[in-house]
């Protein structure tokens, strides 16, 4: 077993885990953080997408150990004392979600695009392209980010 220890969601958080273990396991098994959905586990599905300082990452495709020291950010960090995020708020108001399993890769995806400070397009054209959703035909989300990008005067 080895320690990892990172900043997840501007917490310290430590636990031993297997060291081929997995970033997404030690999030889902480990801490808990059951936000972090996982789908094909081969890095295409987009699911399990996190921050790791800063940049997306698909969790099912980085070890835990290699996490160690990082900043690590979830979709649980996303709401701030029970109030959605912006983009969250968006992709409730034009229906971004149907089952909600590919929601929170998306949401991390998105979040990252918004720092970089890439437009609505560029968010559509770059961020959609790495995400599977199998219920929305992505109607929904495209809408959401030019709703969320236009509400923020982009
Ligand atoms: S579960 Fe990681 S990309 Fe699909
Ligand atoms: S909302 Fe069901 S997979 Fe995207």
């Amino acid at each position: 077993m080895r320690t990892v220890t990172a900043t997840v969601n501007g917490v310290t958080r430590s636990a031993e885990t297997e060291p081929r273990a997995l970033l997404s396991d030690f999030l889902r098994h480990d801490l808990g953080l059951t936000g972090t959905h996982v789908g094909c586990e081969q890095g295409v599905c987009g699911a399990c997408t996190v921050l790791v300082d800063d940049v997306p990452v698909r969790s099912c495709l980085l070890l835990a150990v290699q996490a160690d020291g990082r900043r690590i950010e979830t979709v649980e960090a996303l709401a701030q004392d029970g109030e959605l995020s912006g983009f969250q708020r968006a992709m409730r108001d034009e229906h971004g979600l149907q089952c909600g399993f590919c929601t929170p890769g998306i949401l991390m995806s998105v979040t990252a695009a918004e720092r970089e400070g890439l437009t609505a397009e560029q968010t559509t054209t770059e961020v959609l392209g790495g995400h599977v959703c199998r219920c929305t035909g992505y109607q929904g989300i495209r809408a959401a980010i030019e709703h969320h990008w236009q509400e923020a005067g982009r």
